[in-house]
């Protein structure tokens, strides 16, 4: 269409000729219509909806405080810690930036938390919003290499001993480990060149994916819309003189003030954290932190920050006693699959692919299995839309099954949370390997509870 065919942007507004000037030029009038004023939300959104415009909103805040850390960082090992120093004490504000930025990396792992919990209440990852969920597992994981690099800049003995750890995880791969460890430390040792190339992936590669991935997330929300508390399309029942869903409600103005206070009441928490207890105990700010890193000196007990915990729980519940257990397990959900299904060759298929594990299992080291563990429980995610096998989505109407594997899940992930902080004892062992069982036995298992579970019938419309 032809700039001048466009109509003008009407209503009250002393913007409108300088707003119809740009409409002309750009469609910023229909992006706004699609994506805000005229995208249709369901109206039964409660207070589990906060999670994504809040996460939206630490991303900003962690991308605008980074430049400002950034103009006044060092990148170079021997003067990272100190630079970190003088911007606590001598930057103005400069405490402010940084507590913003270091409370602001553990608020964004808490509203993901709680944002991806509402996807399991609500069976967001179902049919047809699967790629909304991938794109979202992807940000996760971003999100993750995010802060493990962002970690090392501080240049404080955890930054260092845990990249270390972190970074020798690598070495215990079969063939490409050594070489790839080295690879992603740039040198034998974590050193200037780590942090050097560390610093590059946090400002500004993991940054440009993180905002592309959001931006396909959002798109990719927008396309097929938001599921909501019951498990319904609303697409499905439409006025026939607006063709409206009738259950649904104009984002803006109904949930941009619904956002607003969602955003004032997570600011008042926020601030009193980054106010009043920034360290959190420890959690968000180690202790250790607080001394420079020293390649000579390894701190007693290093232990990532807390968002990494319930993965390195995992990580070091693998001894090789518990191979045992996992290959009771892999005996065991390959006769499952194999009693459920049908067809011979995939029987077959099944059955090699278990021996192939279990070869594996006890040919290759303990060590490598818990790395690869620690890996598939956050991969494991991706799969979640295809192993749910519910009739419904949302949680109401699910039966005692889901909802006692869901309750137990999240009681693990935090366990396994607590554990992973925690130095390693026989007792404390045990405990994480239960857990590590109990964790894969959600995701397992989930294709025959999901179908057994005795749902209840879902509404024709919307419930609130
Ligand atoms: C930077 C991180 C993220 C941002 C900014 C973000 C943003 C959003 C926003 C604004 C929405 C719509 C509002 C809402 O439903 O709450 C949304 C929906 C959704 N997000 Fe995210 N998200 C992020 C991470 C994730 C992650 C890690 C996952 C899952 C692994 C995920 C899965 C979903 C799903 C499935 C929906 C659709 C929900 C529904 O319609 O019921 N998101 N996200």
């Amino acid at each position: 269409m032809a700039a001048t065919e466009k109509q003008p942007v009407t209503g009250a507004g002393p913007f409108n000729g300088f707003l119809t000037w740009v409409d002309q030029r750009f469609p910023l009038m229909s992006l706004w219509k699609e994506h805000l004023a005229e995208y249709y939300a369901p109206k039964n959104f409660n207070f589990w909806y906060y999670f994504g415009s809040l996460a939206m909103l630490v991303l900003v805040l962690q991308i605008v405080t980074g430049i400002f850390l950034t103009i006044h960082y060092k990148p170079d090992a021997a003067q990272a810690f100190a630079s970190v120093e003088y911007i606590m004490r001598d930057v103005p504000f400069g405490w402010l930036i940084r507590y913003m930025h270091s409370t602001g990396a553990s608020a964004f792992f808490i509203v993901v938390y709680l944002h991806m919990f509402r996807g399991l209440m609500y069976g967001s990852y179902r049919r047809p919003r699967e790629l909304i969920w991938i794109f979202g597992v992807l940000i996760y994981l971003c999100l993750m290499a995010e802060a493990f690099f962002g970690y090392l800049l501080p240049w404080g003995q955890m930054s260092y001993w845990g990249a270390q750890v972190i970074v020798n995880l690598f070495n215990a791969l079969p063939l490409i480990g050594p070489d790839l460890a080295l690879w992603i430390r740039g040198d034998y040792v974590v050193s200037d060149a780590t942090l050097n190339r560390f610093f590059a992936f946090h400002v500004i590669a993991i940054p440009l994916v993180l905002l592309g991935l959001v931006a396909a997330h959002i798109m990719a929300l927008h396309e097929v819309g938001s599921s909501n508390p019951d498990g319904i399309e609303i697409k499905k029942v439409k006025d026939p003189k607006t063709g409206h869903p009738v259950d649904g409600i104009p984002f803006h103005p109904y949930y941009t003030v619904k956002d607003t206070l969602g955003v004032v009441v997570f600011l008042i928490v926020f601030c009193v954290i980054m106010f009043f207890m920034p360290e959190f105990g420890g959690y968000f700010l180690e202790y250790n932190n607080f001394i420079p890193a020293d390649p000579l000196k390894t701190p007693a007990h290093i232990a990532p920050v807390w968002y990494f915990t319930p993965y390195y729980s995992i990580l070091r519940a693998i001894t090789e006693d518990f191979m045992w257990v996992l290959a009771a397990g892999v005996i065991g959900l390959a006769a499952l699959i194999v009693s459920s299904m049908n067809g011979r060759p995939a029987r077959i298929a099944t059955v090699v692919g278990a021996m192939v594990l279990l070869a594996g299992f006890f040919s290759i080291e303990p060590k490598v299995w818990g790395v690869v563990l620690m890996g598939v429980s956050v991969l494991v995610f991706f799969f979640l839309p295809w192993l749910d096998r519910s009739p419904v989505k949302s949680i109401r109407y699910k039966g005692t099954l889901y909802k006692t594997a869901l309750a137990v899940f999240v009681i693990v992930f935090f366990v396994l949370g607590y554990l992973g902080t925690e130095t390693v004892t026989d007792t404390r062992t045990i405990l994480a390997q239960i857990g590590t069982v109990l964790y894969f036995a959600f995701f397992a298992l989930m294709p025959w509870y999901s179908k057994l579970d005795k749902t209840r019938p879902e509404p024709e419309r919307v419930t609130w």
